[in-house]
């Protein structure tokens, strides 16, 4: 173990936090990552697991007995550098994730996050403890799970982005392309519960505060600074068979001075009319190439864990 360079601890282990423990093993040695070890694991319901074995996610269904520890003392006693953050969603005050995040910062720590809860309603403050502890804040998985998303125009440097439109949520889009095929509503969602898409609580997905949360983070990130509470709202709920069907769809847009979530009936020629199922996808208008667009899978347990992966690479290629 002392030859491990990097030390990698996860912080919250249900879907998420077991897809990145198995992605990062099977990628592992093909990324070179010989020197960099997950080396602890902190869990409010399996406890506290020290240099966890490689097939851990397959022995740890129900409990385990392993200590129980609070999470923020087992980051600040953690040697790790990194901390990766995959607790469960809060939209009223972001905890405890924030706490973890902050105690990670402050501990000298570089934090990995799919955690949408404190980069929507905190991230001002973390950005604050992260220029002041020059450790870095990543959470590419907060929008659009491991396909490029806003990280995309740091391949387009000095592009102006403009105006973004874009389907952010894989539940509610997966059980409105269901209802076009004629399912209801109840079975659709259930089956997105099935498939791992959906929230913990799914009203998050369907009343569209997942989206909302999303159209926050976005807009922080390209500098237009719109609250989650400034974000117009409009959830799936009313949508019916036929709507469904004729190409409505749950769009958000962003721009300067716009921040919206709601559903809309979209052209034929519209792309994004034509984007199914739990993809997701953006366009995002800049000056000088006018649209660009991406697509691909926003939810789900590996597709989630590559986003964390994805971070982990970059933290590593620049320290
Ligand atoms: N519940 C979310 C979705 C998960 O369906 O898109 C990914 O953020």
């Amino acid at each position: 173990m002392d030859s491990v360079k990097t030390k990698i601890m996860i912080v919250g282990f249900g879907v998420v936090g077991q897809g990145f423990f198995d992605l990062f093993h099977s990628k592992k040695e093909s990324l070179g990552l010989n020197n960099v070890e997950i080396t602890e694991i902190v869990d409010k319901k399996y406890g506290y697991i020290e240099r966890p074995p490689i097939d851990l996610t397959e022995k740890i269904n129900g409990k385990t007995d392993y200590p129980l520890i609070d999470p923020a003392k087992a980051i600040k006693n953690s040697d790790a550098s990194i901390v990766c953050e995959f607790t469960w969603v809060n939209y009223k005050d972001a905890e405890p994730a924030f706490t973890h995040m902050k105690t990670a910062l402050e501990n000298g720590k570089h934090v990995i996050t799919t955690n949408k809860g404190p980069v929507a309603l905190r991230m001002d403050e973390l950005k604050t403890i992260s220029k002041k502890t020059g450790n870095d804040v990543l959470f590419k998985g907060t929008v659009m799970a491991g396909t490029p998303s806003f990280n995309i125009v740091k391949l387009i440097p000095g592009a102006e982005v403009l105006r973004i439109r874009g389907i952010l949520n894989g539940t509610t889009n997966f059980i409105l392309e269901q209802m076009s095929k004629g399912s209801d509503f109840g079975t659709a969602l259930k089956e997105a519960q099935k498939l791992g898409y959906a929230e913990a609580d799914p009203t998050n997905d369907v009343e569209g505060f997942d989206s909302a949360a999303k159209v926050a983070i976005l807009s922080n990130y390209f500098g237009w600074k719109h609250r989650m509470s400034d974000v117009q709202r409009e959830g799936i709920k009313n949508v019916s068979r036929e709507e469904a069907a004729h190409g409505t769809k749950l769009l958000a847009t962003i721009s300067k001075t716009e921040a919206s979530v709601a559903p809309l009936q979209l052209e034929d020629t519209d792309l994004l009319r034509h984007v199914n199922g739990v993809m997701n996808a953006l366009e995002i208008e800049t000056d000088s190439l006018g649209p660009i667009y991406t697509m691909g899978p926003g939810a789900g347990r590996k597709e989630t864990a590559q986003a964390a992966l994805t971070d982990l690479m970059e933290i590593l290629n620049k320290n």
